[in-house]
């Protein structure tokens, strides 16, 4: 097997954020050097808190938390405990964690981190708001070069927004960073609404993860019970998107998804579009790919991947 890759997760907890944390905690392809997080599905005291809660859950209280921002760069904080209900991680009822926050906070954990490892070797995969990551970057721009790539969940186009008509949540929450993130030269993949919505939380996927029969897949299927509830109502569907996974298992089996290099802007002006990502899928402009736009993936490998690696946690 190939060294495993280097990984910060950048986060909101979050149902499906904290899926994507144990797919990465139980994936011998990656070294999760620590979990940042940041305000977004719910105010920043409880993203820590469930992100702690969650290494509990894989048994992992040695994990390196880190507290970030607290707000968007510009804007004010949104949030969307409409979506994950107050706590942010409704569903299973989860002990207070033993796994510590760490002191230092998430932008400096991010630069030191970068600095310290070589060059070129840690992926940042964020799947909340940018703040952190844009903060990271204005604060210690030697450190943009050092990123490996940047695999983030956030944005829409041909799918349309889901907090707005025209915006992706993450995106929409924090525009000014997503654009300094976009324009940073850093290789981006980029999970939008497009690909998360074909990856339903179907009942037949979310019992099977019940039936791993371990602590992990009992939570995690109550947690999705929880938080498909709002997009079954919303789509009509059965099963919700479930977003935030897929940037890990991007990492673990890319050949899951397919995708094209796109240009992407945010808009950061217009009030009516508001984090929208402008995604020139067609190449109509002669401005320059600045992301990988991934559009489609196999779910059933998708779901399948996530069940039996879960598997292998407590
Ligand atoms: O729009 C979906 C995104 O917003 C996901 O990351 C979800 O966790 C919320 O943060
Ligand atoms: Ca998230």
């Amino acid at each position: 097997m190939t060294q495993p890759q280097s990984l910060i997760i950048d986060t909101d907890p979050g149902q499906d954020d904290a899926v994507a944390i144990l797919l990465a905690l139980a994936s011998p392809e990656i070294n999760l050097l620590g979990i940042t997080t940041v305000a977004g599905n719910v105010p920043l005291a409880l993203t820590q808190l469930n992100a702690r809660k969650i290494c509990d859950l894989a048994g992992r209280t040695d994990m390196q938390v880190f507290a970030g921002l607290d707000r968007p760069l510009v804007r004010p904080l949104v949030t969307a405990e409409h979506v994950h209900g107050r706590t942010g991680l409704d569903g299973p009822v989860l002990p207070d964690p033993e796994t510590p926050l760490q002191e230092q906070h998430a932008v400096d954990y991010i630069i030191d981190t970068l600095r310290r490892e070589p060059a070129g070797s840690v992926t940042l995969a964020p799947i909340g708001p940018l703040s952190n990551i844009a903060m990271a970057m204005q604060r210690a721009p030697d450190t943009i070069p050092r990123i490996r790539q940047i695999i983030l969940m956030g944005g829409a186009y041909f799918e349309v927004g889901n907090i707005t008509p025209a915006a992706e949540f993450n995106i929409y929450v924090d525009p000014h960073a997503a654009q300094i993130v976009f324009a940073s030269g850093v290789p981006i993949t980029m999970m939008p609404l497009d690909v998360t919505h074909k990856a339903l939380t179907r009942t037949d996927r979310v019992a099977a993860l019940r039936a791993i029969g371990n602590r992990t897949g009992v939570a995690v299927a109550e947690m999705l019970e929880f938080f498909e509830r709002f997009d079954e109502a919303k789509y009509g569907s059965d099963g919700g998107p479930l977003h935030d996974p897929c940037t890990v298992a991007w990492m673990i089996a890319p050949d899951i998804f397919n995708g094209r290099p796109c240009n992407v802007e945010i808009e950061t002006a217009s009030p009516l579009t508001m984090g929208m990502t402008v995604v020139d899928w067609w190449q109509v402009s002669s401005r320059p790919h600045n992301a990988l736009v991934i559009g489609d993936l196999d779910a059933d490998r998708f779901f399948s991947l996530i069940t039996e690696r879960l598997a292998t946690l407590p």
